[in-house]
Order: structure tokens, then C-alpha cells, then sequence
């Protein structure tokens, strides 16, 4: 049996920073009625030029810098987001092509607020039974591109960004302890974003969807997910710590899905644990979405409240409905990469990316030869240029 240890973390948040004055010119709203009822003081939106799978190339990039992993070494690549720019080839398949990483299964996890901490178990249970060695889990999000900006029970709440950790087996024990995921469909309304191709709803005109929301944006009943997100934090940090064997008292720090500061404190009341042994970052970042945890776990690394040995929860919650929570014993000190050796790292990247293009154009010098159609033939001249562009 191995042990899934975290062994790299890397985060990236897009340099566009909206706050709550800026939304106040935008839409009807306040940045006192934003602060009290979210906690929310700014985020993090996405470039023109920037998607899912750029924002969670770099996370990933960065958590192999801190892992001191080699690209090729990597045998998984989970990304968790509800944000793809394609259904197919998944966000994760991309990340892999931007890294190189010439060895790795590569897949997209659809499980909201909570599939980061889905991705963790996924990747850990992989691990133990020896089917991979090392694998990285992503979660990535450009939420803002999926929000209706007139709504403004929704706009003001979410993020843009991404976060990685490279998870590597060992036979020491540690990583990953104990995880638990649970899911309840019937809340399926509370909290959903219809995917592109789902049936107009004629009445409505081709903008809507049924329940009067925009196509393609999130689409939420506020009040009902607040309920739902204090009670399962609870129930799901117990029950995996009862897998464990332990208790809240062998808890040090808690990494919480950041959604809305008073869900924290209200999940920190009904745990009878202290505000300060919750991880917030939610003013800076809004809510990421499946980005969220890990780039709390970066920041919550960088201001030190991490210490080898100490136990972590991961806790999620979202869409589905899903909610999520992964135990892990904080106990690999990364080894310490020099600045050259990181450089080096990066250069890596640019080769990776020239070696995909050489790969494209030799797949379609080979068919010109062959005299065969290329894959995309069918496609007309303006799809297929925009696609070839993209991809
Ligand atoms: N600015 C100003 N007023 C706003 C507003 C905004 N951005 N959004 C809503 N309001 C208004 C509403 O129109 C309503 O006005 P009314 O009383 O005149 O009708 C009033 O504020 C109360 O609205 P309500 O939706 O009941 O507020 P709330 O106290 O439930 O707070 C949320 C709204 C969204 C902040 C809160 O429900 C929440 O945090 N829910 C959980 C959401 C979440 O975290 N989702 C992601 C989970 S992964």
C-alpha cells in the first residue's frame, strides 16, 4: 500500500483585479452590502487572451517547480473545473501538451465547488494501489466567463484562477489519510450551469433557460446553498475523521471551499473549533470555484500556517450536489530548487509547446502525403481556422 504525499503546490491568479467599487459602477450593489453578506472585498478576472487550461498550466507548472518533478515523470493530470473551453479535448489533455508530460493519463472532473478534493481522492486511490506513481490535481476555473453580469445575486460572488498540487507515492506512511465524497442530485436545481448545448426553451426566446436564467451562466438559489453548505462542512470533516481514527482535536489547520466568509464561520460555530483554525482568502480571490482550495493551501503555505507533521482537512462543497473531505498529513518538506534549475524548468516549456506544433504539422504532412483527409476535412474553411488557431 502507498502513501499519496503532497510534494508540490502551485497557484495562478489572473494580474485583473475587479473590486467591489468597480462592480458598484457596474450593477446595482454596494461594497458594504458585498462585504457584510460575503466577506468578498475584490477578484481575479481572466485576460482576453487567458483560459481554464493556461491559468491551470501555470499552477501546474509551478507545483512541479516546487515538487522538483520533472514533466515526464508524471503518470496522472486531473483537472477539476467547471469552465472548460471544450467539452472535448478535455482541459486536462491541454495541460498536459503545455507541460510535456509525455507519460501522463489525462482526464477532467466535473464535480462543481467540490472537485478538487474529488481529484485528491481520485489521484490518491491511484496511487495506493500502485497503478501510478506520481500525478498531479488541478483545479481550475474562469467562472467570470459564465456569469450573467445584470444578475447580481450571482456576479459579485465569483473568481478567476487555479490551483495544483503534484501528489507522489511513498511507503512512508502520510499524505493522504482519509477522504470522504458525497453527492445528492435532488439539489440539482440549487445550484446549476446548463452546458451549451441544451435544448432552448422556445418561449423564453434561445437566451434562456427554463427557470428564466441566462443560457450558460450559473444560475443559483442563494439561500437554500447556505443552509446546505454549514450543515455538510460539519458532517463531512467528522466523517472523515472518523476513517481516520482520530479527532478534531489532531486537526490543525481546516482548508474550506471558499465561497462566503459567514459559511465558514457558521461551519466554525456548528464544529465548536475557533474562526482562526479555518483558512480564509475569499476577500482576495471570490469564489474560484474548484480553484479555490488549492490556492488558499498556497497562500496558507506562504503566510506559515503550515507545519511538517501537521494534519490538514480539505473540505468542498457545490453543484450537484457534491460535497467533499480529504484528510492529509502535511509531512514532505519540498527539497530547495535554485533559481537557475527553476529557469531551466521553464525553458522546458517553450520546447514542449514547439515539439506539439512539429506533431501537429507532421500528422498533417503525413495525411497530405497519404493522400488521406486530415481528421478535421469535414470542417468548413472559417471552423476549422479558428479551431486550428485555438487548439
Ligand atoms: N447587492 C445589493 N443587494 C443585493 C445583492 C447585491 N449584490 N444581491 C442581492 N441583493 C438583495 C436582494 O435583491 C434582496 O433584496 P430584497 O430584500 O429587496 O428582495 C436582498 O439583497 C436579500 O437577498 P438574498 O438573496 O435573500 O440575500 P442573502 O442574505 O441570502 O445573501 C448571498 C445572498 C448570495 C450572499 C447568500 O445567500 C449566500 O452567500 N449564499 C451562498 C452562496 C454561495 O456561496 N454559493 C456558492 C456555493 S459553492
Amino acid at each position: 500500500m502507498k502513501y499519496a504525499h503532497i510534494i508540490g503546490w502551485g497557484k495562478y491568479v489572473p494580474d485583473r483585479v475587479l473590486t467591489n467599487h468597480d462592480l458598484e459602477r457596474m450593477i446595482e450593489t454596494t461594497d458594504e452590502w458585498i462585504t457584510r453578506r460575503t466577506g468578498i472585498h475584490e477578484r481575479h478576472i481572466a485576460g482576453e487572451r487567458e483560459t481554464t487550461a493556461t491559468l491551470a498550466f501555470e499552477a501546474a507548472a509551478r507545483a512541479l517547480a516546487v515538487a522538483d518533478l520533472h514533466p515526464s515523470q508524471v503518470e496522472l493530470i486531473i483537472v477539476a473545473t467547471s469552465t472548460p473551453e471544450y467539452i472535448f479535448p478535455s482541459t486536462a489533455c491541454r495541460v498536459q501538451d503545455y507541460l510535456g508530460a509525455i507519460k501522463a493519463g489525462a482526464f477532467d472532473l466535473s464535480a462543481a465547488c467540490s472537485g478538487f478534493v474529488y481529484g485528491l481522492d481520485m489521484a490518491a486511490q491511484a496511487i495506493a494501489t500502485g497503478s501510478v506513481r506520481n500525478a498531479i490535481v488541478i483545479g481550475a476555473e474562469t467562472m467570470t466567463r459564465v456569469l450573467d453580469w445584470e444578475d447580481r445575486g450571482t456576479c459579485v460572488l465569483f473568481g478567476d484562477g487555479a490551483g495544483a498540487v503534484v501528489l507522489k507515492g511513498s511507503n512512508i506512511p502520510g499524505g493522504v489519510l482519509a477522504s470522504t465524497l458525497r453527492s445528492d442530485g435532488s439539489g440539482g436545481d440549487l445550484l446549476s450551469l446548463p452546458a451549451v448545448y441544451h435544448n432552448p426553451v422556445p418561449t423564453l426566446g434561445p437566451e434562456y433557460f427554463h427557470n428564466g436564467h441566462k443560457r450558460n451562466t450559473i444560475a443559483m438559489d442563494g439561500r437554500q446553498v447556505f443552509r446546505f453548505a454549514t450543515q455538510v462542512i460539519a458532517d463531512s470533516v467528522h466523517e472523515t475523521l472518523r476513517k481516520a481514527n482520530m479527532t478534531l482535536e489532531d486537526v490543525d489547520l481546516i482548508v474550506p471551499h471558499q465561497a462566503n466568509t459567514r459559511i465558514i464561520e457558521a461551519a466554525a460555530k456548528r464544529l465548536k473549533l475557533p474562526q482562526e483554525m479555518f483558512y480564509t482568502n475569499v476577500q482576495w480571490m471570490g469564489n474560484t470555484s474548484a480553484a479555490s482550495i488549492p490556492i488558499a493551501l498556497c497562500d496558507a503555505v506562504k503566510d506559515g500556517r503550515l507545519q511538517p507533521d501537521d494534519n490538514v482537512i480539505f473540505v468542498g462543497f457545490g453543484g450537484g450536489l457534491t460535497w467533499a473531505a480529504s484528510l492529509v498529513k502535511w509531512n514532505v518538506t519540498p527539497p530547495d530548487v535554485s533559481l537557475p534549475r527553476r529557469e531551466w524548468r521553464r525553458a522546458r516549456y517553450v520546447y514542449a509547446r514547439g515539439r506539439s506544433k512539429m506533431k501537429r504539422y507532421g500528422r498533417r504532412f503525413g495525411a497530405w502525403i497519404g493522400g488521406s483527409p486530415t481528421p478535421d476535412a469535414s470542417l468548413k474553411d472559417g471552423d476549422k481556422k479558428s479551431r486550428e488557431n485555438d487548439l
